[in-house]
C-alpha cells in the first residue's frame, strides 16, 4: 500500500465513523509559546480538551505535520527517526472514550477493506492501572494475555512520565499497539491516548479530571507504510526513497543502507524535508529559537554532503525533490519551490564559506586532544568555532561525539558570555526554549534570595531581557532611557521579592557605577527572579556589578499586611469554623484581599468580633518566627495546611504568639513577615462580600492606611449622630426613626391625615467605641442605601425633607381639611357652569388633580383652579374642566396661561387638564381675579 493510500485509509475509515476531516495546523504554530514545532497531532485540539472552546464537531481525524528534535542525533542513524514526520491521528472531545477507540484501532488495522493486517502480527501494552484497556483488548478484541503488557508512566502514559515529570497540561494513560512482520523487529505504529487528566503542578494529587474524556491517537504514517510496504527502514517508503535517491544522484555516490554514507543520505533527505517544510512556512534560519533549529539541520546536511565530497549548495537541488514526494498530500508546496531552494542555497553558501576552515580547525583540536588525553572538549575552543566559522556548537558536539569525546557546555557559555556575544549564547539549548527567560533560567538555573534577611546586596547583573514576548530578547547592555522602555533584569542574588504566595514584588533601585535602574516590580519564574523596570541612567551591561535595593517603606507595608492576614485568618477559624480557610489572598503595601471558605455572609456583628481580636493579636505584641523544617515537623507542630495543597519539603512556617511553643499561628508562608505583631500598628476591615458560592472575600488595610479609614469612620459617626443629636452608638437606630418619619409625613400629606411618628430620643451618653460607632454606622449606611462616608450628607438631606414635609403638613393643617364638597361650597355659577377658583394650601399638584377630579364627578359643567404656594417663592397651579366644556371650546391649558404669568410664571397642558407654576406667591390674590375674569371671557365667545 503506497503512503498516500495509506494516509487517504486512514481518514476515510475514520469519517466513515462519524468524524470530521481538519486540515493539518502548520507546522510552526507561533500561537502556542509552549512549543517551538507541532510536534503531535493533538496540538491543535489542546483547547478542545480544556474545554475552552466551543466545539463545532466533537469527532475530528487529521494527518498532522509535525517535528520533534529530541533525538534529532538518532536521524539517518536508526530505521525510523525523523525530525519531519507526519501523524495520523483521531480524536474525541467528550465523545467517545476507550472502549470505541481500541475497537475502531483494531478494526482499522485488521479488517480486509482497510490495512488488513494479519491479528498475530499485533500486540499491545496498556498502562500499569489500567486493567479497564487490557480486559477491552483481551475479553472484548480476544488478543490473548500473552500479548498484553503492563508498563510503567514512561512508557504508557502521554505525555511520557507526565505525571511524576510534567509537563503540565492535558494528558492520560495510553495503549500502544506493536506490529511484528515475520523476521523484522517490534515496531510501534499506532499510540492511543486516553486524554482524561489536566496535570497540575507536581505530584501526588496533580492529576485533575478534565472536564469531559478525551480521545488523542497518533498512528506514526512513515513507520506504518514501512510495515505495509515490508521495507526495512521509513527512508524506504514509496515518499522517502526517491529524496534518498536523488540525494545519492546529486552527491554522485550510490545509495546503500548499510554504512556511513548510507546514514548520511538518510539525514540530507529527512533535514532537507524537513526544511522545506519549515521554509515554506516563512521561518528561515537564524540564530534563535525555529530559525536556529532550521539553520543547524541545514549545516548539518552541508556537513554530510561536505564529507560525501561536496564543494558547493547542493540541498537546493534536492527540493524537487521532496516537493515531488510530498505534494500530493501538500500541493501547495508547488507554489513556494523556487523560494524555497534560493533560501536554502543561501545558508548553504554562507557556510561552505567556512567550513573548510572549520573542519580543519576541528581536526586540529581533536589531535591535539588525543595527543594531551583529554576527553572534553573545551568550550572556549567551541565558542571560537561558531564565531569565526559558522559551526554550530551541537554539530561540533556531534562530531565529537562520533570520537568518543564530550562537549563542555558550561565552559562554551562562559566563553561566549566573555566574547559579549549574546546571539549564539545558550545556542544550545534553543532546542525546546520558549524564551530568553528560559534560556537564563537553563544557564543560571536559580537567583539566591536573601531578602528575608537583608533589603540591600551587591549582585552582578547574569542577563538583561528587552522587549515584551515574544520580540523579547537577551541583550549584553542596554542604554534605553525612559518610560516606554520596559526592562527585566536577572541578578546572581537579590533582596527582591518575587510575586508568588499572593504577596506582590518588591520595588526598589539598582544601582551601578554607570547606571540607575528603576525596579517597580518583581516576578518570579521558577527560581529565576526578574526585576522589571526602566532604565534612568546611563548604561547598564551584562556582568555589571550593582547595588541591589528595595523600596523600605513599601516592604514594611506589605510585611505589616502579609503578618495582618495570618491574625485575619487565625481569627476567621476561631468566631466561624475550621471551615473558613484561606482560598487565596493578595497581599500589598498596607492592603490585603482574603478569600475564605464560608457558605453565608459573615454578620456585622461577627465581623466586628473578628476585627477586635485580630487587633488585639497586634496590641498584644506578639513576636512572628520563622524557621525551615521538614514537612513532618511542621506537621506535628499543628501548622495549618491546606488540604490538597502541594508544600515543598523542608517547608518555611511563620509562627506568631508569645513563645514560639505557643504560638497562637503557625503557617507554611514564604512571604516576608513583621517581627512582632505590633508592628501592623491598625487593621480595620474595608469590606466583606460574596466572591462565589461558598466563598466569602474580606478585604482590609494595616498600618496608616487602616488609622486613617478608623478615623473617617468615627468622623462620619460623629458627625451624623450629631446632626440627629443621639449618641454615636445609636445612630443606627436614630436614622430608622427619622425613615419612618419622613414615610408617615409623607404618607400624612397624601392622605390628608395626621403624623403620627415620633422622633428618636436617645439618652445615651456614654463613651462609644470605635467598634460600635463602626457597627452602627454601617447599619445607618445600609438602611440609606448609601457608602459609610455619605451617611452624615445623606441625614442632612433627609432632616431637611423632613422639616419641609412637616411645613406643608401644618400650613395645610391650619389651611383646614380639603375636600371636594368644601371648595363646591366656594362655587359660583357662571352661564351655568360651576366654577371653583381657590387656593388649596399645603396641597401637592397629585392632590390638587385629586380634588379637580373629585368636584367634577360631582357636578357638571365645572372649571377648576386651584392654587397653593411653597414657601415664598414658589407657587402651583393646576386647572381641569368637564368634557361638555371642553366641546364649548373652553380649554383648561388656554386659561391657566394668563393665571400663571400673573404670579411671574409660565405653564399649559391639555384641555381637560393642565399645570403650571410661577414664583410670585404675594401676586396670587390678583392672579385669582384673572382666573375668574378669563373664565368669564372663554365662556362668553
Ligand atoms: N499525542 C500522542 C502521541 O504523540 C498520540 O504519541
Amino acid at each position: 500500500m503506497k503512503t498516500n493510500e495509506l494516509r487517504e485509509k486512514y481518514l476515510e475509515f475514520f469519517e466513515s465513523k462519524g468524524h470530521t476531516r481538519v486540515a493539518s495546523d502548520v507546522l510552526v504554530p507561533t500561537w502556542d509559546p509552549s512549543v517551538l514545532f507541532t510536534p503531535a497531532g493533538m496540538n491543535q485540539f489542546k483547547d478542545h480538551f480544556l474545554g475552552k472552546v466551543k466545539l463545532d464537531y466533537t469527532r475530528a481525524t487529521t494527518c498532522q505535520k509535525c517535528m520533534r528534535t529530541g533525538d534529532i542525533d538518532n536521524v539517518g542513524r536508526t530505521p525510523r527517526h525523523h525530525t519531519f514526520f507526519e501523524m495520523l491521528g483521531n480524536f474525541s472531545f467528550g465523545d467517545y472514550f476507550k472502549r470505541d477507540a481500541i475497537h475502531w484501532a483494531w478494526e482499522f488495522l485488521t479488517d480486509k477493506k482497510w490495512l488488513g493486517l494479519s491479528p498475530d502480527t499485533l500486540s499491545v501494552t496498556v498502562y500499569k492501572d489500567d486493567q479497564e484497556a487490557a480486559d477491552i483488548w483481551n475479553q472484548e478484541i480476544g488478543l490473548p494475555t500473552a500479548r498484553i503488557s503492563f508498563e510503567e508512566e514512561d512508557e504508557n502514559f502521554w505525555p511520557a512520565s507526565a505525571p511524576s515529570q510534567g509537563p503540565d497540561g492535558v494528558c492520560g494513560p495510553c495503549s500502544e499497539i506493536y506490529y511484528t512482520a515475520p523476521g523484522r523487529e517490534e515496531l510501534e505504529i499506532w499510540n492511543l491516548v486516553f486524554t482524561q487528566f489536566n496535570r497540575v503542578g507536581d505530584p501526588p494529587d496533580n492529576l485533575r479530571p478534565l472536564p469531559s474524556k478525551n480521545i488523542d491517537t497518533g498512528m506514526g504514517l512513515e513507520r506504518t507504510a514501512a510495515a505495509l510496504q515490508d521495507v526495512e527502514t521509513n527512508f524506504h517508503i514509496d515518499t522517502l526513497l526517491p529524496i534518498v535517491h536523488s540525494a545519492a544522484e546529486v552527491c554522485g555516490v550510490k545509495y546503500q543502507y548499510e554504512g556511513e554514507d548510507g546514514r548520511r543520505l538518510r539525514r540530507i533527505t529527512d533535514h532537507v524535508r524537513a526544511c522545506t517544510f519549515a521554509v515554506h512556512e516563512n521561518v528561515y534560519p537564524g540564530p534563535n529559537k525555529e530559525k536556529y533549529v532550521v539553520k543547524r539541520l541545514l549545516r548539518r546536511a552541508v556537513l554530510d554532503g561536505h564529507q560525501l565530497g561536496m564543494r558547493e549548495p547542493f540541498l537546493c537541488r534536492l527540493v524537487p525533490a521532496v516537493v515531488d514526494a510530498m505534494a500530493s498530500a501538500y500541493p501547495e508546496l508547488k507554489e513556494t519551490t523556487k523560494r524555497v531552494s534560493d533560501v536554502i542555497a543561501k545558508e548553504e553558501a554562507n557556510f561552505f564559506g567556512t567550513i573548510d576552515g572549520g573542519l580543519s580547525r576541528i581536526e586540529s583540536v581533536f589531535d591535539e586532544m588525543r595527543r594531551d588525553n583529554r576527553l572534553k572538549v573545551d568550550g572556549g575552543v567551541a565558542a571560537d568555532l561558531y564565531q569565526t566559522y559558522g559551526v554550530p556548537p551541537e554539530l561540533f558536539e556531534s562530531l565529537a561525539a562520533e570520537h568518543n569525546l564530550a562537549f563542555d557546555w558550561p565552559g562554551y557559555e562562559k566563553a561566549m558570555d566573555e566574547h559579549g556575544e549574546a546571539s549564539g549564547k545558550l545556542a544550545h539549548s534553543v532546542m525546546d526554549s520558549k524564551g530568553p527567560v528560559d534560556s537564563l533560567k537553563r544557564a543560571l538555573h536559580k537567583t539566591e534570595f536573601v531578602g528575608y534577611d537583608a533589603l540591600e546586596c551587591d549582585a552582578t547583573i547574569a542577563g538583561i531581557i528587552a522587549g515584551k514576548p515574544p520580540e523579547d530578547h537577551l541583550c549584553d547592555s542596554m542604554e534605553e532611557i525612559g518610560h516606554e522602555h520596559l526592562v527585566r533584569v536577572v541578578l546572581d542574588k537579590t533582596p527582591f521579592y518575587g510575586e508568588s504566595g499572593g504577596q506582590v514584588g518588591d520595588t526598589g533601585r539598582l544601582v551601578g557605577k554607570n547606571f540607575e535602574f528603576e525596579v517597580i516590580d518583581t516576578q518570579k519564574d521558577g527560581q529565576l527572579f526578574i526585576h522589571a523596570g526602566h532604565l534612568r541612567s546611563g548604561k547598564i551591561v551584562g556582568g555589571d556589578k550593582v547595588k541591589a535595593v528595595v523600596d523600605p517603606d513599601r516592604r514594611a507595608a506589605i510585611a505589616r499586611a502579609h503578618s495582618a492576614t495570618h491574625l485575619l485568618h487565625h481569627a476567621l477559624q476561631k468566631h466561624l469554623g475550621s471551615h473558613a480557610q484561606q482560598q487565596g489572598s493578595k497581599v500589598d503595601a498596607d492592603w490585603l484581599r482574603f478569600d475564605f471558605t464560608n457558605l453565608s455572609p459573615v454578620s456585622a456583628d461577627e465581623l466586628s468580633a473578628i476585627a477586635t481580636d485580630v487587633k488585639q493579636y497586634v496590641a498584644s505584641g506578639a513576636p512572628v518566627e520563622w524557621q525551615t523544617l521538614p514537612l513532618a515537623d511542621a506537621r506535628k507542630q499543628g501548622a495549618m495546611m491546606l488540604f490538597g495543597e502541594k508544600y515543598p519539603d523542608p517547608v518555611r512556617m511563620v509562627s506568631m504568639g508569645p513563645i514560639a511553643e505557643s504560638a497562637f499561628s503557625r503557617e507554611l508562608c514564604g512571604g516576608t513577615h513583621l517581627t512582632n505583631t505590633a508592628q501592623v500598628a491598625a487593621f480595620e476591615i474595608l469590606s466583606e462580600e460574596g466572591v462565589s458560592a461558598g466563598t466569602r472575600r474580606i478585604v482590609a488595610l494595616t498600618g496608616k492606611r487602616a488609622d486613617d479609614l478608623v478615623h473617617d469612620i468615627d468622623r462620619a459617626a460623629d458627625a451624623a449622630a450629631k446632626l440627629l443629636g443621639v449618641g454615636p452608638g445609636d445612630l443606627a437606630s436614630a436614622v430608622s426613626a427619622l425613615l419612618e418619619q419622613q414615610k408617615s409625613l409623607k404618607k400624612a400629606i397624601a392622605g390628608g391625615g395626621h403624623s403620627g411618628a415620633a422622633k428618636y430620643k436617645s439618652d445615651s451618653q456614654a463613651a462609644t467605641s470605635h467598634e460600635q460607632k463602626k457597627l452602627s454606622l454601617s447599619e445607618a449606611a445600609r438602611q440609606l442605601s448609601v457608602g459609610l462616608h455619605d451617611v452624615p450628607a445623606r441625614v442632612e438631606a433627609l432632616l431637611a425633607e423632613i422639616a419641609s414635609l412637616e411645613q406643608q403638613l401644618d400650613e395645610r393643617e391650619a389651611a383646614g381639611p380639603l375636600s371636594a364638597d368644601i371648595l363646591l361650597e366656594q362655587a359660583e355659577a357662571l352661564d351655568g357652569v360651576t366654577l371653583v377658583v381657590a387656593e388649596t394650601p399645603g396641597a401637592t399638584p397629585d392632590m390638587m388633580r385629586k380634588l379637580i377630579d373629585a368636584v367634577r364627578q360631582k357636578t357638571q359643567p365645572a372649571a377648576v383652579l386651584l392654587a397653593s404656594t411653597q414657601g415664598d417663592s414658589k407657587v402651583t397651579l393646576v386647572a381641569g374642566i368637564t368634557k361638555d366644556l371642553q366641546d364649548r371650546g373652553f380649554s383648561a391649558g388656554k386659561w391657566i396661561g394668563p393665571v400663571a404669568q400673573a404670579v411671574g410664571g409660565g405653564g399649559g397642558g391639555r384641555p381637560d387638564m393642565a399645570q403650571a407654576g410661577g414664583k410670585q406667591p404675594t401676586k396670587l390674590p390678583e392672579a385669582m381675579t384673572v382666573a375668574k375674569a378669563t373664565a368669564a371671557e372663554m365662556l362668553e365667545r
